[in-house]
């Protein structure tokens, strides 16, 4: 019997999430801020700080649940030193409202994930009126040629609004400011999608 890997299965990337470490690899330049604005568990800005804290970039982690900033400050307390970790700031409130110490700095990318804690409280999920005052702030912050990415979860109703919302709101962009990118997995019913959204450089 061959043992089929996910990676023999997937050689380019196997979700959304591998699909959008790839473009935050890419991105992400020395001495850059990253913002993840939905930290649950700690993967996703464990990804940015790996790519980051190393060019002497600062990531932001933000999160609404205490739960989860101590689950996210517990994941990186193993792979970087001390002197990384003092660019490394994590915040337990809604993203409806950046920390202060954001502002005039050059955040070239903000992700979210969104829904809700895998391993945690279900009903406390990413809602599209809140999300969307966020994005829309978010949009204000990302320097030329930075980006926004939004991996959506439309298996569940509310993120199906969402979803749903941001696409309506992100289509309506000038073309001569961002380039939405809108990835779908068309034979996968309800699949997790991801919005990339980028700011034109000039
Ligand atoms: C799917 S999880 C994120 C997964 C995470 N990025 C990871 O790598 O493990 C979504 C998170 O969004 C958080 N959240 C929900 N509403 C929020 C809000 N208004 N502001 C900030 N975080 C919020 C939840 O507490 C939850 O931890």
């Amino acid at each position: 019997v061959t043992n089929i890997t996910t990676v023999d299965r997937f050689p380019v990337f196997h979700s959304f999430i591998d699909l959008a470490h790839h473009y935050w690899e890419k991105l992400l330049q020395e001495g850059d801020w990253a913002i993840d604005a939905t930290c649950g568990n700690g993967h996703d800005i464990f990804k940015l700080a790996g790519i980051l804290l190393g060019k002497q970039g600062t990531v932001i982690g933000i999160d609404r649940q205490q739960e989860a900033i101590s689950r996210t400050h517990d994941l990186l307390q193993s792979g970087f030193s001390n002197e990384e970790r003092a660019r490394l700031h994590l915040f337990c409130q809604s993203h409806t409202h950046f920390p202060l110490l954001v502002e005039n700095n050059p955040i070239r990318l903000i992700v979210y994930n969104l829904g809700y804690l895998p391993k945690g409280n279900k009903q406390i999920t990413t809602m599209t009126q809140s999300t969307l005052e966020s994005v829309r702030k978010a949009l204000d912050l990302i320097v030329p040629g930075g980006a926004i990415s939004i991996t959506c979860y439309p298996g569940h109703e509310e993120g199906g609004r969402e979803e749903k919302a941001l696409l309506q709101e992100m289509s309506h962009l000038s073309s001569l400011i961002w380039n939405v990118c809108y990835h779908t997995i068309p034979n996968r019913f309800l699949a997790p999608s991801l919005l990339w959204i980028q700011k034109n450089q000039h």
